[in-house]
């Protein structure tokens, strides 16, 4: 769990499901960004919208501990971190219908053929999500690797209970790390949303 000086969030087990209402002070609609790097652009999107509560999850301990840094130098209470893998963070860890937004920004491209497997955005990442989010939530994924991308849009258009979206400028206009850091370089990156629809009862 989080105490008001740490924002990293403490996992008491790593098999039973998270009590989240316990790590934020405010009741308030979650978010979540999986692999959130140096959490950049969390904070920043923490701090424009302080009736949101945010949560970022990131395997790597130097990364998370930015999020935990930069988030306590501002005083954001909407905002914590948690070091774990994602996936299995999604499937086990968190209560069902939880989040009203998934953010996914540049994951891992494994570009290797033999290494694909390893992408986070796989044919099974839909079901994920689903059971993640609400009805009407959101997944926003953005990435440089336009064999990842068409990958994320396969799985996502044959997820019937997704259907494509857009990305709400105030949300496209803040950039992350690895984003800022393609954009000076000149590399062009891709951006696509889906949103959750239909009936939920057989998410799980
Ligand atoms: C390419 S970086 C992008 C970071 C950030 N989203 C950005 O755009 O600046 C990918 C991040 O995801 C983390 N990561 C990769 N796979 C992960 C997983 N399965 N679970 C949690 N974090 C993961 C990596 O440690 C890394 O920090």
């Amino acid at each position: 769990m989080a105490d008001s000086k740490n924002l990293l969030v403490q996992l008491a087990s790593i098999v039973e499901p998270l009590n989240l209402p316990s790590l934020f002070p405010q009741p308030q609609p979650l978010e979540i960004e999986l692999g959130c790097g140096d959490a950049s652009f969390l904070v920043e999107y923490a701090r424009r919208n302080p009736a949101i509560n945010f949560l970022g999850v990131e395997r790597l301990l130097g990364r998370i501990q930015k999020l935990h840094r930069k988030g306590s130098q501002l005083g954001l209470p909407n905002l914590r971190g948690v070091r774990i893998e994602s996936a299995y963070f999604l499937q086990y860890l968190l209560p069902p219908h939880i989040a009203v937004a998934l953010h996914i920004y540049f994951p891992d491209p494994w570009p290797k053929k033999k290494h694909r497997r390893h992408r986070l955005i796989n044919e099974e990442f839909p079901a994920l999500a689903r059971r993640t989010l609400s009805l009407g939530g959101m997944v926003y994924l953005r990435t440089d690797d336009p064999d990842y991308f068409a990958q994320m849009r396969e799985v996502f258009d044959a997820a019937k209970e997704f259907k494509q979206a857009e990305t709400p400028l105030g949300l496209a206009e803040i950039t992350t790390d690895f984003e800022r850091s393609f954009n000076a370089q000149g590399i062009p990156t891709l951006r696509a949303a889906y949103q959750l629809e239909g009936k939920i009862e057989n998410a799980e």
